[in-house]
Formats: structure tokens, sequence, C-alpha cells
């Protein structure tokens, strides 16, 4: 970890002691002074947007929950990361837990929520136990005035940090993205989805309890701002994107790690951080998690700004980042990708499920050098519809990505139709279990065995 120390301190934040020593407990303090009106106002000034990838106004989304009514209102903090090539959001529950959890007081406050949930998942053991050892001693310490704060423990899918189906799992089901988003049928709602009969006679009105779901890196940094000021904030990054963002780098790189930078920063400086290509070796690609359309190598100068990537084409995402040097065929990176997430694909809609199944499919054919022209003519066939009527976003990751892959490198598809290898196919969609201060990177090589069904191969 190097570069700036801002939302993830230099080094772990040992105790709650410690923790109030340097300035924590000021934000929610501040918070309580300002009322929640003007603590949204703070948070709207200081232009913050979510971590959790979609870059979305923090202000924005806190203000429309407070307005809502149709009965009680819950927070959420994401900790599920699940996004392959991230690993920033252990790395700060870590190392600063007691900021994730003050920042979800904060936000409850704001919103007027007595119920938070913090949901990470169950096989990051050590982090559940630093967030529950951290909530007991702030709880203890009475600073969180009576809120009620519960530790979820999630599966492995991918799809549990997709916020509706986070939802369901707090509820005690499976990963499945429900129906409505958080705002219109939030935790515990009994408002009918489109479906359901209206409320018998006698019974309690339906609530809806718009629920607010924010990143964890959103909330350790809004703590920041009403402890500082949102001018402060606002003196770090962009106009459109202030802040830091701390972004996570793995792949073809001397050195992978997480660095907090200022946004604005260009994505080849933060390249530079983790020691540049491997020796003798040029950069092809990145791929900002399986969320957004592939980078080119020659895009390496783009600020880390939300507006910057749109501009180039791709997306800032969680901001992390896998990066393929040229011994890698994008062939074989457009098949990995998009086996992952047909494998991850709930099949609660069909385009999306059978749609990602047959890209994988045609992929694997073109890879294995059996393709032809009417595997891609197929192929493109099924990227125009993968995500028609999806629940969430996910068929149209499998768009952006496998199809920007097909834009930007043609030459990999046209060599493999000609029956040519042109580099290593040995790509490993990056579920990251570890990174060492070394910069060994531990994957989750499991998920190769992951079927469709969500069971795994012995
Ligand atoms: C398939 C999928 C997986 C996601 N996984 C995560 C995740 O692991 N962590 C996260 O914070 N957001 C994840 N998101 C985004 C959340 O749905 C949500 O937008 C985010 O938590 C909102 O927080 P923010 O406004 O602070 O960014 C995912 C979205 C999708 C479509
Ligand atoms: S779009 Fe795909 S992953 Fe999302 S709910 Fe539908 S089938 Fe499931």
């Amino acid at each position: 970890m190097s570069g700036l120390n801002i939302v993830i301190p230099s080094q772990p934040i040992p105790d709650l002691a410690a923790y109030l020593d340097q300035g924590g407990g000021i934000g929610l303090e501040t918070a309580r002074r300002f009322g929640p009106d003007a603590t949204i106002e703070e948070i709207t000034a200081s232009g913050l947007r979510g971590r959790g990838g979609g870059g979305f106004p923090t202000g924005a989304k806190w203000a429309s929950i407070r307005r809502s009514g149709g009965g009680r209102h819950f927070v959420v903090a994401n900790g599920a990361e699940g996004e392959p090539a991230t690993f920033k959001d252990r790395v700060l529950m870590m190392a600063d837990p007691y900021r994730v959890i003050e920042g979800l007081a904060i936000a409850a406050f704001a919103v007027d929520a007595k119920d938070v949930y913090l949901a990470t998942k169950a096989s990051f053991v050590d982090v559940v136990a630093r967030l529950r050892s951290a909530v007991l001693e702030m709880e203890q310490n009475g600073m969180l005035g009576g809120l009620s704060v519960t530790i979820v423990e999630g599966p492995d899918e991918y799809l549990f940090g997709e916020e509706k189906a986070l939802l369901e799992v707090i509820e005690g089901r499976e990963p499945l993205p429900r129906q409505l988003p958080p705002w219109q049928h939030g935790l515990f709602a009994t408002v009918p989805m489109g479906w359901e009969s209206a409320t018998a006679p006698g019974t309690d009105p339906p609530v809806s309890n718009p629920t607010l779901i924010n990143n964890v890196e959103t909330l350790a940094s809004v703590t920041h701002i009403l402890e500082r000021g949102a001018s402060w904030y606002r003196e770090l990054g962009t106009v459109d994107s202030p802040g830091t963002i701390t972004v996570t780098i793995v792949g073809d790189v001397v050195h992978p790690g997480v660095h907090e930078v200022e946004m604005g920063t260009t994505l080849s400086t933060v390249l530079e951080m983790c020691g540049g290509p491997l020796e003798g070796r040029k950069f092809k690609a990145a791929l900002s998690g399986v969320s957004n359309p592939v980078l080119a190598a020659k895009d390496f100068d783009v600020p880390l700004t939300y507006e910057d990537f749109k501009a180039r084409g791709s997306g800032l995402g969680a901001a992390g980042f896998v990066i393929y040097d040229e011994t890698r065929d994008m062939v074989s990176v457009a098949r990995e990708v998009s086996r992952f997430l047909s494998v991850e694909s709930c099949g609660q809609c069909p385009p999306c499920k059978q749609g990602s199944l047959g890209i994988t499919e045609h992929l694997v054919n073109i890879e294995s050098g059996s393709g032809s022209d009417d595997d891609l003519g197929q192929m493109n066939r099924l990227l125009r519809t993968v995500n028609d009527a999806n629940r969430c976003y996910l068929g149209t990751e499998e768009q952006v990505s496998v199809s920007s892959i097909l834009r930007t490198f043609p030459e990999d598809f046209a060599r493999r139709l000609d029956g040519i290898a042109t580099g290593r196919g040995d790509v490993l969609i990056p579920l990251i279990k570890d990174i060492a201060a070394d910069g060994t990177v531990t994957y989750d090589e499991r998920h190769a065995k992951k079927r469709p069904d969500w069971t795994f191969e012995d």
C-alpha cells in the first residue's frame, strides 16, 4: 500500500482508543450538530460519488431516501467486494473498520434509519472478525447512540454485491436480484412487486421501507468529509470526481497492489507505482473488473475519473484493474470474462443466462481454432440481446465487456479464425483472495470449477 493515506491509513488502526486519538468520532458529532438536512447538503457539496462501481452522487441518493415515505428507512454498507480485480474494500475494512462504521452511523442519522446492516462475505474470515470487534467497541463506548448494527455474512456469489440481491440475502434468501430497486422495495418491504394481489382487508398497510445502500469506501469517505469539510474534500481530485480513490492493480505488472491516489491521477502513474510491465514486455490492455469496456494500452494515460474513463469509451467502475501484456490473447480474455459472467448469472432472465452461455460457447470455438465466421455472426446476435429485459446489470456487463474486446482487438479474433494461436490462453479472472505486502497475489482458482448452476466440479 502506498500513495495517499486518507481513506486507508498507513498503519492499521489497532483499537477504538487509537481511532478516537486520530479524530475518530468528530464526523458523527458534526452531523448531529448540523442536523440531517445540512449533513446531506455537506455530502452533496463535497461532490462525493459512490465507489461501488457506478459513481452515483452520494448526496443525491441520500436526499431521495430521506424524502421517501412508505415505512421505515434502512441503511446497508456494501462490503461484499465481489468484482474481479478488486481488493481495496478488504484492505480498508481491515485497516480502519471504525471509519466505515462511523460513516454508516452518519448515513443512518441523515436518512433517519434506526437499523443498519454491514454486509460482507462469510469467507472473508479476518474481515468479519475485525468488523465484529470494532462494532462491539463502538457500541460499548456509546458513540453509536443506540443504533442497531447487524453484520451480515453473505455467500461468495458475484451477485451478492448487487444491491437488489444483497437485500434478498439480508432477508435470508439466495442472492437473486429482486424486481424493484432498494428505494422502491427496501428491506422487509411488504408492498406488492407487481404480481401479488392487494393486501387483504384488516391487515397492516403495505410498506416499501426505502433502503440506502453504499459501498464501504463511500462511507469511509463520508466520515472524512464530515470531519474536515466539503471544501477540504474538493481540494482533492477534479470538479466532477473529487477526493481520493483506492485502486487495485493485478495481472501483468511487477508489483500488484492497492494504492490510494487523488482522483485525476493517471492510470499509467499508478502502474508505475506497481513497477510497470514485467521485464521485456509491453502492456496490451486493462479490464476494469468485468463490468466495463476494455481499455487499450494506448489509453493508459487516462486520468482516474468517471468522466475521463467515459470519454475514452470505458468506465472507472470500482477501480480494480487486471492488466494484460502483449503475451496475452484477447480471445482468451473475452472467453474467460464471458465464462465468469455466464456462470455467475442467476438465470432469472433467460436472455442473460442463455445468451451469456451461448456467447461463451462461440468464444471457446473460436479460441480452439475450430471457429468460423458463423460463430462470430451468432455471437454478435446474442450480444445484441443478452441484456434484454434484465433485472440487473450483469447482462449489460457481458454485452459491453465482450463486444468491446471484439471491437478493440479484431486482429486477435481474425488470427484465431485463421487457426493461428496468437498468445497465452492461461487467463484467470482475478478473484482475489489476498495480496501480500510483497505483491504476491493469491487468487480463488476454485471458480474455474464452478458450474452454471453454482455447484462445483470435484
Ligand atoms: C453484478 C454486480 C455486482 C456488484 N458487486 C458489488 C460489490 O461487490 N460491492 C459494491 O460495493 N457494489 C457492488 N455492486 C454495485 C451495487 O449494486 C451498488 O450500486 C453499490 O453498492 C452502491 O454503492 P455506492 O453508491 O456507494 O457506489 C455490484 C453491481 C452489480 C451489477
Ligand atoms: S440479468 Fe442475469 S444475473 Fe441479473 S437477475 Fe437477470 S439473469 Fe440474474
